[in-house]
């Protein structure tokens, strides 16, 4: 399992330390959440974090925006050094121009959907994407319950992604954790986010590394 922790439940006064664990874990990327304070009703991080963290992290950055106009600030990811930059399909009228403005960048594009979106939406945007990322939470928090109807969308989008030849993986987050870590990957997940099993593990280490071990 490729495990990607979430940055928004490190210690923010202590960031260098919290970075230098993951540096030494068996973590294959670190996520980045960008809230708004629009899209979701929350306010989180921006890119002078972004850009420090690039400096002390050595694993790849997976940036998922929950913000509203998300095609204004492909650039400025990209600045950021993000190898991954995640859209909500719900922020985005022209969503098709969007993935095209990422891979134009240089960088990964997914698509990320709030577990009220149905799979169905992404039938024509799949195949340009190489990652599709399922909430199982609502956006806005860490250490929220997982909704379980995300187990049964796992389903039904590996079926999308076959029926269409594409090739993008399916990272979930919120709410995961060993047990519900372990359903994802039955059901066929590629990618787990996890915040707060993993930075408020009394060893994140561990936590990473069952993960990975799914
Ligand atoms: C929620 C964020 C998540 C969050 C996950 O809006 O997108 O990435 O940090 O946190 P946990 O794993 O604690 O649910
Ligand atoms: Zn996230």
């Amino acid at each position: 399992m490729i495990v990607s922790p979430s940055l928004l439940s490190a210690d923010f006064g202590n960031l260098a330390h919290d970075l230098e664990m993951i540096n030494q874990s068996k973590a294959q990327m670190l996520h980045l959440d960008v809230m708004d304070g629009v899209f979701v009703p929350n306010i989180s991080f921006g890119f002078p974090v972004i850009k420090y963290v690039q400096q002390l992290c050595t694993k790849p950055l997976d940036v998922h925006l929950m913000i509203v106009e998300p095609q204004k600030f492909v650039n400025q990811v990209r600045d950021c050094g993000a190898e991954i930059m995640n859209v909500h399909l719900e922020a985005c009228n022209h969503l098709d121009r969007v993935v095209q403005q990422i891979h134009d960048a240089g960088m990964k594009a997914g698509v990320t959907i709030n577990p009220a979106t149905p799979v169905c939406l992404l039938r024509d945007i799949v195949q340009q994407l190489d990652l599709v990322l399922l909430m199982s939470v609502n956006p806005g928090f860490g250490g929220q319950k997982f909704i379980p109807n995300t187990l049964n969308k796992v389903h039904e989008l590996k079926e999308l992604l076959k029926e269409k030849g594409s090739k993008a993986v399916i990272e979930i987050d919120g709410g995961v954790n060993d047990v519900t870590g372990s359903q994802l990957a039955k059901a066929g997940a590629d990618v787990l986010v996890a915040g707060n099993y993993v930075f408020k593990a009394d060893d994140p280490l561990k936590a990473i590394d069952t993960l990975v071990n799914l």
